[in-house]
């Protein structure tokens, strides 16, 4: 029977690259706990996540060496997606969601020497907003893209949502789906990606990434089309997306939260490479960092200690969208280069 379900596989799982991460964080160093989540990075390539401190209203530094970048004065938040972006200034700017009071806060005044962020607004909130869980920016326009569900045994178009705020902060649903997780935009910004999940009983039985024609000014999505089904690519729907970023060639990179992998596709929509974690089954999510933008860091709870949250790192070739779009706003301090080992 093992050869009959092969034979469903679609023909370019078996032309994939076989990649593999190396382990960054392990259990014994780590300070986040098993909710780490929400990967950004900042201008230098310092890597950012939530659950810091084993705190779901943390959020703090992963490399080069750990540290703290947010605590919600607020401690039933439950923080998740984190993203950097350069304002009209030429400052550093971060936005953090907050799942359980639905909305996401923006950091500003940022100290150069320690990196610190002096002041935190609510930069959008909306009581109807499922979550947000994580996010995605539109560097040019500064505009942000919100996804959020709500886990039901049987999914309805309403468990999952899809928002956006525009650069003054003002929410609008752009619409309702079943479960909505992983959210991108390519590096034109003329593409919007949306992972969309669906249970039936209590089981998993869908995962499909969803593409939009975007105009990032306005936030208008059109043309819904499906841009992966994991049930046709290789019979694993039942496997949670996650996390999804993608780099300035516009390939995307789709974390399968439970099989220990990320999928990696072509802007077409081809499956080139599976990388491989080593140190983590439930991959929740990944960002490029590092002084070139070339790290690719997985993150999500340690296999051998499920009470904590490990990294691992695959360095490619290519350069991380985010890290990219950082580095060509106005530059605002020199680049440091920095190790790779966690403190
Ligand atoms: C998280 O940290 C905040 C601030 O130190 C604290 O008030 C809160 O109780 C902590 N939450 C948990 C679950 O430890
Ligand atoms: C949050 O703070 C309140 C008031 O200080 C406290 O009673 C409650 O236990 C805290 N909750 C958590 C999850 O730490
Ligand atoms: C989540 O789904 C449950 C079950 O369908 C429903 O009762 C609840 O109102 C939903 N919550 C939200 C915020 O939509």
């Amino acid at each position: 029977m093992k050869l009959a379900a092969a034979f469903t596989l679609a023909s370019s799982v078996f032309a994939a690259n076989h990649l593999q991460a190396v382990p960054f964080l392990g259990a014994a160093d780590s300070l986040f706990g098993a909710g780490i989540e929400g990967a950004g990075i900042d201008k230098l390539g310092n890597v950012y996540a939530v659950d810091f401190n084993d705190n779901a209203s943390s959020a703090g530094q992963i490399a080069p060496k750990q540290s703290l970048l947010f605590q919600s004065s607020d401690n039933e938040s439950l923080v998740n997606g984190i993203r950097f972006n350069i304002d009209s200034t030429g400052a550093e700017e971060a936005y953090i969601a907050d799942a359980t009071t639905h909305q996401v806060y923006k950091l500003t005044s940022r100290d150069k020497a320690t990196g610190a962020f002096a002041k935190t607004s609510v930069f959008c909130h909306d009581e109807n907003m499922l979550q947000p869980n994580d996010i995605a920016i539109a560097s040019s326009s500064g505009r942000i893209f919100l996804s959020g569900m709500n886990w039901t045994s049987d999914s309805v178009v309403g468990n999952g949502d899809l928002w956006t705020c525009d650069s003054s902060g003002l929410a609008k649903r752009l619409g309702t789906f079943m479960r909505t997780n992983g959210i991108e935009v390519s590096p034109d910004e003329k593409t919007l990606y949306l992972s969309e999940a669906a249970n039936a009983a209590g089981s998993v039985v869908s995962n499909v990434v969803l593409a939009f024609d975007l105009d990032s000014a306005s936030g208008e999505i059109t043309n819904k089309r499906t841009f992966v089904d994991f049930a046709k690519l290789d019979n694993t729907a039942s496997t949670d997306i996650d996390g999804m970023r993608t780099d300035i060639n516009g390939n995307l990179y789709v974390t399968r939260n439970g099989l220990g992998q990320v999928a990696v596709f072509t802007p077409s929509g081809e499956l080139s490479a599976y990388i491989n974690a080593i140190s983590i089954d439930y991959v929740s999510n990944l960002e490029f960092g590092g002084s070139s933008g070339t790290d690719l860091y997985l993150i999500g709870r340690c296999k051998e200690d499920e009470t904590k949250g490990c990294a691992d790192m695959y360095t490619g070739s290519t350069v991380g969208r985010a890290f990219s779009n950082l580095q060509k706003k106005q530059p605002e301090v020199t680049a440091k280069p920095h190790s790779r080992c966690p403190a």
